[in-house]
């Protein structure tokens, strides 16, 4: 085995922690590093670099560490390869050691089921709502555990693994071009975004929208598509030449959807680029680019729509980190604050699509009545509505601790208007 090779944060650049680090560290000299300041995420200042640059025997390789899920970087990574048993791999990562896979690709595979299986199973819960919190406290426990399995990808972009598929496109869909560094990155998170370069590819079909949806990356997919249908229920004398926004447009097949059925334009809009860029190359693949502008922005785009749609993260949970932030939303503050300034985005006679579920009412989460009491103090009124009983596939996972509760739920598009404005016409 090799000398443990030691990596220290250098800086922080937009969905990645950048590392410098070098090969050769002793383990003195790793340890005088990271107390002369380097933590995770941290910029060295250039003095710091350069004491450490000047020190004997020391060769600076410029490192990338990945994660998309915002875990720090490792402070030491330790090589292993085939040699390794699960039972072994994860008394070292529960111990907070970080190992740098070296073997063959087949068998790290292996390696990370292997050591997944024998993580413990969340506990009988008493209510779905201790269910479902155990549920994501085993998952996200399941993630950081798994994810101090670790592979290095050269400038390239190539998995030096034996037996290593070629990676290349994945990355590069992923993260962009490389800029030619050494990338180190969670082999779980790798074999995630082969999986997605792969159901790119290859597209998929959602009832309600006509070609192909390309999901990216990172960006929420509708895999559940009970609520796109619901789209089909809007009014068609509603779209014809209607203006449209979709807030927190994600892939952008909400605003697809009711451009395919009528509508004149569509702005999306979202906190997360990648669904900016996702959103608009899915525009483009279907031919809707003249009509589609995917921005960069919190909430609403100036100005004013006939249409404003939008899917909001459904669940009021603090996110644990960036992925989560698409389903879910602190105290539901993201869909407070779409609902209070709704009503001066919607032109004279405008409506407001939202799509909700009411499993954080089923989970207890929120009471039966939160959503009536603010659409009243948005000033909104329910115009119609139509709703449908989840088909999703959790909901038919009888072994799932959750199933009873997402098997009884309803997801509703509300068409809503200023109060003022009194009903609009319904489907
Ligand atoms: C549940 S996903 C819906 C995505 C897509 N509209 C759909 O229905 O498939 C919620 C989206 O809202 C975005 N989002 C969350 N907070 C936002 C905000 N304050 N402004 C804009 N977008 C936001 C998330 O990044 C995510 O893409």
């Amino acid at each position: 085995m090799s000398a443990p090779k030691t990596i220290a944060p250098q800086s922080r650049a937009r969905g990645c922690l950048e590392l410098t680090g070098s090969y050769g560290f002793s383990k003195t000299v790793a340890a005088g590093f990271l107390a002369c300041g380097a933590r995770s995420g941290q910029v060295i200042g250039a003095r710091r670099q350069r004491r450490v640059a000047q020190a004997p025997k020391l060769r600076f390789v410029t490192r990338v560490w990945r994660s998309e899920s915002d875990e720090p970087a490792p402070a030491r990574l330790t090589e292993v390869d085939d040699r390794l048993k699960a039972d072994e791999a994860l008394r070292r990562v529960k111990r907070g050691e970080y190992l740098l896979y070296t073997g063959d690709f087949h068998n790290a595979r292996q390696l990370l089921q292997a050591m997944g299986r024998r993580l413990e199973a969340p506990s009988r819960a008493k209510s779905a709502l201790q269910a479902f919190r155990e549920e994501r406290q085993a998952r996200l426990l399941e993630h950081e555990t798994l994810s101090r399995v670790v592979v290095s990808l050269d400038p390239d972009y190539r998995l030096g693994l034996r037996r290593a598929p070629d990676v290349r496109q994945a990355c590069r869909e992923v993260w962009g071009d490389s800029r030619g560094e050494t990338t180190h990155v969670a082999l779980k998170t790798l074999l995630g975004m082969i999986g997605a370069a792969q159901w790119r590819q290859k597209g998929l079909q959602v009832p309600g929208l006509k070609g192909t949806l390309r999901p990216h990356y990172g960006v929420f997919t509708p895999t559940r598509t009970e609520y796109v249908e619901l789209l089909t229920h809007v009014p068609q004398p509603r779209l014809a030449g209607a203006r449209v926004f979709d807030i927190g447009t994600g892939s952008g097949v909400l605003a697809f959807v009711l451009l395919q059925r009528g509508a004149a334009s569509a702005v999306g809009t979202d906190l997360d680029p990648r669904a900016v860029e996702c959103a608009q190359s899915n525009a483009r693949a279907l031919g809707l680019e003249k009509r589609f502008t995917a921005m960069e922005t919190d909430l609403f785009p100036d100005g004013k729509a006939d249409l404003v749609v939008c899917n909001p993260p459904w669940i009021p949970e603090p996110p644990k980190n960036r992925i989560d932030r698409a389903v879910y939303d602190e105290d539901g503050a993201m869909l407070r604050r779409f609902l209070t300034e709704l009503p001066r985005h919607l032109t004279r006679g405008g409506e407001g699509l939202l799509l909700l579920s009411d499993l954080p009412v089923l989970l207890g989460l929120r009471p039966a009545e939160w959503l009536d009491a603010e659409l009243a103090s948005a000033g909104l009124t329910v115009a119609w509505k139509k709703s449908t009983s989840a088909h999703h596939t959790k909901a038919k996972v009888r072994l799932d601790q959750l199933h009873s509760t997402r098997a009884r739920e309803v997801t509703t598009l509300y068409g809503l208007v200023p109060s003022r404005a009194g009903t609009a016409p319904g489907p």
